[in-house]
């Protein structure tokens, strides 16, 4: 099994990253091809493990898949129909394969879909009642029979009014999917605005939906007859972002992140330059310095635009080494903290009390060998083992692979002692 093996500490890390493409905008894109009767070209595709298993997924159900590593593109065609049952081997590995239960109800809206279940993660459960009670008002019923949701709309979908009870990212997209070939109108009131959210939304109205902001949360969709083919450029991954700036914060360096807009990280920013990081924007890049005397905070996090859940073990992993008292609270998920124990055998302080994380900054940490257990874990181990004394060694680096493209290889680009050891 993969292991990383890390030598610390990297001080003063001064490189420049070329950022990625989303994976969480591209999984919903690809997902939506499933409702293109011809095909969706995509660019600026990042290559990293979820985006091949859904590869594995749309082939499974009958789509013709082209890819260009080197160009970083996909061509998804869909030449016949599609299958209808989305298998558990592939949903167990990711939650995302959720993501085709919504396309598949909009294009083939009469037939009995089957869709795994997704169990539970690290992160907690993740339950899909929301999704699925936003296609009931979409006149789409559903039972669970073996662990698949089986789920059809007899006489098809019809337009309507549904407000989601909390902000669910993959929610939205799923009933997005849905709606946009439903007969009338759907209004969707407290809706995700995350800008992978925002960058399927301007894919389908390129393709040729009617989907129209009319609040800050709320849209209003106008269903339409078909989707023939669909091209798009897939927007920067703000998560990846801010995990190589906090590259630099952690190591008092200067790291710029390129092919990235600062928007999408205007909490994060907030939250740096509070604690005493030097951040500059300019066009689509970022840059952070280290000058000042840096100080401890207390964050929270929250859906877009506030602080992401996704980029918080990460700073957690900053504050680790910040000389004082900094608090985190958790508003998500239920067990996001996973990467505290890991930073603790580094010799980190910090005490999780339910959704609260207490760190109390450290001058040193020395390496250790840890286990990661979820993706956005994965970096924060890292960032605390390049910033120890001595060796760290990672396991269960698979995780990681998830979602960050090159991972090692933009890593060691910066100055970073990683190597990969099978
Ligand atoms: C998306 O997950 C992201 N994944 C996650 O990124 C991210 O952490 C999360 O949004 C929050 O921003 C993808 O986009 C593929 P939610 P999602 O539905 O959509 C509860 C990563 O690191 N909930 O917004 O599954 C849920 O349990 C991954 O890239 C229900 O109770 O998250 C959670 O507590 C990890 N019922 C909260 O809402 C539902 O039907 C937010 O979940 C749906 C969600």
């Amino acid at each position: 099994m993969e292991k990383f093996v890390i030598k610390g500490p990297s001080n003063h890390i001064n490189g420049i990253v070329n950022i990625s493409g989303a994976k969480n905008s591209c999984l919903p894109l690809m997902a939506s091809s499933i409702l293109f009767k011809n095909e969706v070209f995509l660019k600026n595709v990042p290559f990293v493990n979820d985006v091949f298993t859904m590869i594995k997924l749309l082939t499974s159900l009958g789509s013709k898949i082209k890819i260009s590593i080197k160009n970083k593109t996909i061509r998804i065609i869909n030449n016949k129909n599609h299958k209808l049952i989305v298998p558990y081997n592939l949903v167990s590995t990711m939650r995302a394969g959720v993501l085709t239960m919504g396309p598949l109800l909009g294009k083939y809206q009469k037939r009995n879909i089957f869709v795994a279940k997704g169990g539970g993660c690290s992160l907690g459960i993740r339950d899909i009642n929301y999704h699925l009670s936003g296609f009931k008002s979409l006149h789409a019923f559903n039972t669970l029979k073996d662990g698949y949701v089986k789920i059809s709309s007899k006489k098809g979908l019809v337009g309507s009014k549904f407000r989601f009870p909390n902000v669910t990212v993959t929610g939205t997209a799923n009933l997005i999917m849905a709606a946009v070939l439903a007969k009338g109108v759907s209004i969707f009131k407290n809706i995700s605005i995350e800008p992978e959210v925002v960058d399927l939304i301007n894919f389908l109205n390129k393709s040729g939906a009617k989907i129209k902001f009319i609040g800050k949360r709320t849209i209003k969709i106008v269903g339409v007859k078909e989707f023939l083919n669909g091209e798009h450029e897939i927007i920067g991954d703000r998560i990846e972002a801010f995990s190589y700036l906090c590259v630099g914060a952690i190591s008092k360096g200067k790291v710029t992140v390129k092919n990235i807009d600062p928007k999408f990280l205007n909490s994060e920013i907030t939250t740096l330059k509070k604690i005493g990081f030097l951040i500059d924007t300019k066009g689509k890049s970022i840059s952070l310095n280290c000058k000042k005397k840096l100080k401890p905070i207390n964050f929270k996090t929250g859906p877009f635009p506030k602080f992401a859940t996704d980029n918080m073990p990460a700073l957690m992993a900053v504050l680790s080494k910040i000389p004082g008292k900094s608090i985190v609270e958790e508003t998500i998920f239920s067990n996001r903290f996973m990467a505290a124990p890991e930073l603790c055998r580094m010799g980190a302080n910090i005490k999780i009390k339910k959704n609260n994380a207490t760190i109390i900054g450290q001058k040193f940490l020395n390496g250790a060998d840890c286990i990661s257990s979820d993706l956005r874990t994965t970096f924060a181990i890292i960032l605390g083992a390049l910033s120890s004394n001595g060796k760290s060694e990672i396991q269960r680096v698979y995780h990681g692979l998830r979602g960050y493209y090159r991972l090692v290889f933009k890593l060691r680009k910066i100055g970073v002692n990683i190597k990969s050891v099978v």
